[in-house]
């Protein structure tokens, strides 16, 4: 992107004194706007090149789903700008996503971050909102995968439209530098995939116990081949279950996101659910609210069908967590859903798909934050029973 300076405002033509550490002295100030640090201390800007009075560099985002790249791109522009001399500012962009610092938060070798969608009940829109969101992430340039952890009924197949037995490969494990057999994942709409489903007989029911869920998703989790991963979002089955808790006592999830609709009694649920991820150690990424207003198929007008819009954002702001966003209810949701389409993939202009690429930004910020800053401290609503209001 380029910038010039606005007609007379033009440069005292002094360019000789223009360096590359005097762009980077004009840029201390500039912070990212979430992270709160200096972007020059994050290593956020390489490669700065001066000729003349033209200044590039390359600004590495912590995400390429970031939110804040137009404020990040004007106050460097306006700090750039701000050197004698200065006449144009190019800036390149690109992404890297951190890595968390702790050996144990890359439990699964080439994956950065795992993601879980839960909830306090079922039938909330969790599956709909994990799909959604990994292909989201995807499409903004992450490497992201999707984990069905709901092993008593996989939905991602269907959802996806994909059935596929995994192939067995052979691949060389970096911590013993031998071969050992891993599944590989089978991939659609950029994303890396498995599933129960694609492992069992669906037709044959299966009678799980508690030991026999754990050692199912631990499986999956670490017997399948991800490659390289920036985010591995898993759907969660509902409630406080088995595979809820094996998943967070396996593996040090990054963090959690919560989805909860307004007709819920929301705060009574949505602490539940924080309630068993505090006591697992698990830091919080927020709240999804959805189904929480109807867009009308025909006129496309969005009304208040519940009369609580806004209770995720309550329970968001009294727990101190990020509120995500908030995803209409639309039937072409349950339609694209019966089709093996996400509706991110099949319309991303409409209003339920731009809400979900909205919820796939704030959540890679949050992670880059609880990276760079640690999790937040968590705080319990003072009146849990209260419900939506
Ligand atoms: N925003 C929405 N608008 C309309 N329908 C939706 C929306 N979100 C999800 N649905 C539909 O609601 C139903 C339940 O969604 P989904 O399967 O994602 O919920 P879940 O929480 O994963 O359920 P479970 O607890 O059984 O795993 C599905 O038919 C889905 O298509
Ligand atoms: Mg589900």
């Amino acid at each position: 992107m380029i910038f010039r300076k606005k007609g007379g405002e033009e440069g005292t033509g002094q360019t000789g004194t223009i360096t590359p550490e005097t762009v980077l002295e004009a840029l201390k100030n500039v912070k990212d706007p979430e992270i709160g640090r200096p972007l020059v201390e994050l290593g956020m800007i390489r490669d700065v090149r001066v000729c003349g009075g033209q200044v590039a560099f390359e600004v590495q985002l912590t995400t390429p789903a970031c939110p804040l790249k137009a404020t990040i791109e004007q106050d460097c522009r306006k700090a750039v700008l701000s050197i004698p001399g200065v006449e144009q500012v190019n800036i390149e962009w690109s992404s890297r996503v951190p890595q968390g610092r702790r050996r144990e938060q890359q439990p699964v070798p080439g994956v950065k971050h795992i993601i879980a969608v839960a909830s306090g009940k079922g039938g909330v829109g969790k599956s709909t909102v994990a799909v959604n969101l990994a292909v989201a992430l995807a499409s903004s340039g992450a490497k992201a995968g999707l984990l069905d952890a709901d092993i008593y009924g996989p939905s991602i197949p269907l959802m996806l439209d994909i059935q596929q037995t995994p192939m067995l490969v052979k691949v060389r494990d970096p911590e013993t530098g031998e071969d050992v057999q891993r599944m590989a994942a089978p991939e659609k709409f950029g994303l890396k995939l498995m599933s129960l489903g694609f492992l069992a007989d669906t037709d044959t029911p299966v009678i799980w116990r508690g030991p026999m869920v754990a050692s199912a998703v631990r499986q999956m989790l670490t017997e399948t081949d991800w490659g390289e991963l920036d985010y591995l979002v898993v759907d969660l089955p509902p409630g406080t279950g088995d595979a809820q808790l094996s998943l967070a006592q396996i593996v040090p999830l990054t963090g959690v996101v919560i989805v909860m609709t307004p007709q819920d009694v929301a705060l009574t649920i949505a602490t539940k659910a924080l309630r068993m991820f505090e006591h697992l150690n698990t830091p919080l990424l927020g709240i999804v609210e959805n189904m929480a207003t109807f867009v009308c198929p025909n006129c496309g007008e969005e009304s208040e069908i519940f009369g609580h819009t806004g209770a995720g954002q309550r329970a968001a702001e009294e727990m101190g967590v990020r509120f995500l966003g908030r995803i209409p209810l639309d039937p072409r949701i349950v339609t694209d859903s019966d089709a093996g389409i996400p509706t991110f993939i099949r319309d991303p202009e409409s209003r339920p798909g731009q809400a979900y690429a909205s919820i796939a930004s704030q959540v890679a910020a949050e992670i880059s934050v609880q990276t760079l800053t640690g999790p937040r401290p968590s705080r319990r609503p003072a009146d849990a029973a209260t419900g939506p209001r």
